[in-house]
């Protein structure tokens, strides 16, 4: 993206626009990422259009194992929605504005509302794994922001405020949902690591200090630039596993999906009766 002889961001967020548009008849109004392990739910799509990354103008594709690369678009609880099943990282060695590009794009399509979901350590000792997280805050600890750079006003202020990012209307549905559906949830701060590799055992010890709850290598960028772009988020985390030195335990990535698959049925029930309310 930073390449000097590719097109400005707005014609690119334009050529991905027109491309996807061609293939549907719905105009999108909220937009759903789903984190890993968490992509079941676009299988409840109605007359869903499936399109691959790959495919997209300027969408990059991910090289994660359990990451599939997909948007959906369609009907959900009769609500039109764009899914994102699938997101790129970071750590995959994409810049910040390649992987909150679809944001742009599904901003440009006319979202007006996102719901971002992930999998998360626990750096609350109180946590515990399997349990959802409404997501009130983040620290992001990267230095880095998708934001930097040549601020197109077509997009957004050059200095867009992040007091409220995750909406309060929306955190109190979430929460009025959950206890609807009798599903036990907490409220964190949610810490933006790059990853690749687990935080070390100081580094999680160093985010409870900071106020983080959960930790995570997702999410904040696209949280940042849905923001600046002026549609209101509501974020949740699926806590896969205590983070790094909680537990006497190594951490990997099948743990993390396994975890993921065991709580999906519990995401999903939530996520449909905030939808239905949101
Ligand atoms: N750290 C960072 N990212 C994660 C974790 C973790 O412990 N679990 C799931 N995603």
């Amino acid at each position: 993206m930073n390449n000097e002889i590719k097109k400005n961001i707005l014609d690119q967020i334009e050529e991905a626009r027109q491309y996807i548009e061609a293939k549907i008849k719905i105009k999108p109004q909220l937009g759903i990422v789903l984190g890993s392990g968490l992509g079941e739910l676009a299988e409840e799509v109605e007359d869903a259009v499936v399109i691959k990354y790959e495919d997209i103008p300027y969408f990059k594709t991910s090289t994660v194992a359990g990451h599939d690369g997909s948007l959906i678009i369609g009907k959900f609880r009769d609500r039109n929605v764009i899914m994102m099943k699938g997101r790129v990282h970071f750590y995959e060695g994409y810049s910040m504005q390649e992987i909150t590009f679809p944001t742009r794009v599904m901003k440009a399509m006319g979202i007006t509302k996102l719901i971002v979901t992930n999998a998360a350590g626990a750096v609350n000792k109180e946590f515990s794994e399997g349990e959802l997280m409404i997501i009130n805050d983040h620290i992001n600890m990267l230095g880095l922001n998708p934001l930097i750079g040549k601020n197109f006003d077509e997009l957004g202020d050059r200095f867009p405020d992040m007091t409220n990012q995750y909406d309060k209307k929306f955190i109190q549905i979430a929460q009025d949902t959950a206890n609807k559906l009798d599903i036990h949830i907490k409220h964190g701060v949610y810490a933006y690591m790059s990853g690749p590799s687990y935080e070390t055992t100081a580094e999680v010890n160093m985010l409870r200090i900071l106020g983080a709850d959960a930790v995570g290598m997702s999410t904040v960028p696209e949280v940042i630039v849905a923001k600046h772009s002026c549609i209101s988020i509501l974020g949740i985390s699926c806590i896969t596993n205590m983070a790094a030195g909680i537990l006497d335990i190594p951490l990997d990535h099948e743990a993390v999906i396994e975890v993921s698959n065991r709580v999906k049925d519990k995401f999903k029930t939530l996520v449909r009766g905030i939808v239905d309310e949101i």
